[in-house]
């Protein structure tokens, strides 16, 4: 997927990739608190978080860095993941509009672990949505699904219609 009608250019790229056993069973056994979903979104948590960050590293990187240097179609120093964290929704949860930084060199992820036919879509705006209105996308989640997007891009997760909708989520900094 492109947003095509700007001057800024904004991308969002679409693959599979399988979860380990060991990143379920960490996102199984950490602690969530409920906001508009279950969230392990938490910025004291530090020592959980860089477990988690560690984790997903030592899984996915080298996964992570290939991919992102085919669809950039531009070479990187590095990527430094800066957070990760996972959410679980439930019946009616929701996640309202949101971008998840406005820097040009970073770059989010989102990461469907779980769903099924009934989990609600993520949907995707163009920058500067709603005071102008030119680009709507809606993903559609897959279990092992993964869309990386530039993290200025708005965002949201309208009521989702089952128990089993589950994501995680990221942001990497690109070094150049
Ligand atoms: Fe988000």
């Amino acid at each position: 997927m492109f947003i095509k009608t700007t001057p800024i250019t904004c991308n969002i790229f679409e693959s599979y990739l399988e979860a380990d056993a060991k990143i379920i069973n960490f996102i199984d056994e950490i602690s969530y608190k409920k906001t508009q979903m279950y969230t392990s979104f938490d910025a004291l948590d530090v020592e959980r978080d860089s477990n988690f960050k560690n984790l997903f590293l030592k899984l996915y990187s080298e996964w992570v860095v290939t991919f992102l240097k085919k669809v950039l179609k531009k070479q990187f120093k590095e990527l430094q993941l800066l957070s990760i964290w996972c959410q679980k929704y439930e019946k009616e949860s929701r996640h309202g509009m949101h971008v998840h930084h406005e820097n040009t060199n970073y770059i989010s992820f989102i990461w469907y672990v779980d769903c099924s036919e009934k989990s609600s879509n993520t949907i995707f705006y163009n920058p500067g949505h709603p005071y102008c209105s030119y680009f709507e996308g809606e993903v559609k989640p897959e279990k092992n699904k993964i869309i990386f997007f530039d993290s200025f891009i708005p965002h949201e997760v309208v009521k989702n219609n089952d128990t089993k909708r589950c994501v995680i989520s990221g942001n990497f900094k690109i070094i150049k």
